[in-house]
């Protein structure tokens, strides 16, 4: 099967981002949310990310206006009743995942793939909110989709062999290198990353430096692009949390426990860079 139909479901930084490589690549692209408002703001972030590229002669506005025409705002799930592959990229939460498959299940056909973005939750469980469980499977890509070259690939216990070899297939043809991980808390992305950034946030907590210091330290000192606390506001801290709870409860072990300043942030609803507050402000 070749794919040329896709919808993204969740117009958000992810969903963005993974429209706009999708579209590059020459699918057909649904992007969709909640209301037409969202979608249509998720689809002016791509088109201000497109023009910036032909201000830097990286593409010509040709090539531009190209990639925004293969791109379609959607707010009803029934618009990927025709598309060969959906890519779910929603908030991190099981129960709103669970009801956005089953309503797939339901409009997609027969041979269409079920992919989610999932951070952290278990692929299988996912998977079982369909009839369809050997056509869903984990397709991670990283942030920013259109810079990072990693999609971790996911099989649920149920995935078939020709499902894993098109999605496989799919990300080199979006220029992304594949990796297989097992389908356990975290895949291999997040129960690393994670744990480092949330005893970023203990260290805060307990006043052992400043944020920017602790940034500091893990860039001059590590040569990493960003300080865990900047990642952290720039991943966002509700899915920064909503990560640490499926670590905590998926492996039962107390290393993965959040930080309560974590929680606390995103009580008050400090979700970093997309809300304006995190670590640092962005206002
Ligand atoms: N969309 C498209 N392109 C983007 C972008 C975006 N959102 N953000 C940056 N870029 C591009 C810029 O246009 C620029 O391109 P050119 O070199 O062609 O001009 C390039 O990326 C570098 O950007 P900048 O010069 O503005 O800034 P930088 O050198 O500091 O790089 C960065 C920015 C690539 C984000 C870098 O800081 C970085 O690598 N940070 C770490 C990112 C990371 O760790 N991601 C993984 C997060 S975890 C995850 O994704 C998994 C999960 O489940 C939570
Ligand atoms: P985000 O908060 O930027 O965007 C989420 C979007 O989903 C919002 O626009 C919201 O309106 C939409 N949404 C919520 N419920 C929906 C529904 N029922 N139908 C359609 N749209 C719905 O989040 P994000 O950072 O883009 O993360 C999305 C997913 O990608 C999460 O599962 C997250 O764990 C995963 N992920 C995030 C990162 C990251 O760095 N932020 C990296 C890799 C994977």
């Amino acid at each position: 099967m070749n794919v040329q139909k896709v919808m993204v479901i969740g117009a958000g930084q992810m969903g963005q981002g993974i429209a706009q490589v999708m579209a590059q690549a020459g699918r057909d692209t649904y992007l969709n949310d909640i209301s037409e408002e969202i979608a249509a703001k998720g689809m002016r972030a791509i088109q201000k990310i497109l023009e910036k590229d032909v201000v830097k002669g990286k593409i010509t506005e040709d090539r531009k206006e190209e990639i925004l025409g293969r791109l379609k705002p959607s707010a009803k799930l029934s618009d990927a009743a025709d598309c060969d592959l959906v890519v779910e990229a929603i908030v991190e939460n099981i129960e709103t995942k669970g009801r956005v498959f089953r309503t797939l299940d339901e409009v997609c056909r027969t041979g269409c793939i079920l992919a989610t973005n999932t951070s952290s939750l278990p692929i299988t469980e996912i998977a079982a909110f369909t009839k369809r469980p050997e056509k869903v499977i984990g397709m991670h890509f990283m942030n920013p989709v259109p810079v990072m070259k990693l999609v971790e690939i996911i099989r649920g216990l149920a995935t078939s062999d020709e499902t894993y070899e098109l999605v496989r297939s799919e990300s080199l043809n979006l220029g992304k290198v594949p990796v297989e991980v097992r389908d356990v808390p975290g895949f291999i992305s997040n129960r690393v990353l994670q744990v480092m950034i949330n005893e970023a946030i203990y260290c805060l907590y307990e006043g052992v430096a400043s944020v920017e210091d602790i940034d500091q330290v893990m860039k001059l000192g590590m040569n990493h692009p960003m300080g865990p606390l900047q990642l952290a506001d720039f991943i966002g801290l509700d899915t920064v949390l909503a990560i640490m709870e499926t670590l905590y409860e998926g492996y039962g072990d107390c290393k993965y426990r959040p930080c309560p300043l974590l929680r606390q942030y995103v009580k008050a609803g400090w979700y970093g860079k997309k809300s304006g507050r995190g670590f640092y402000n962005y206002r």
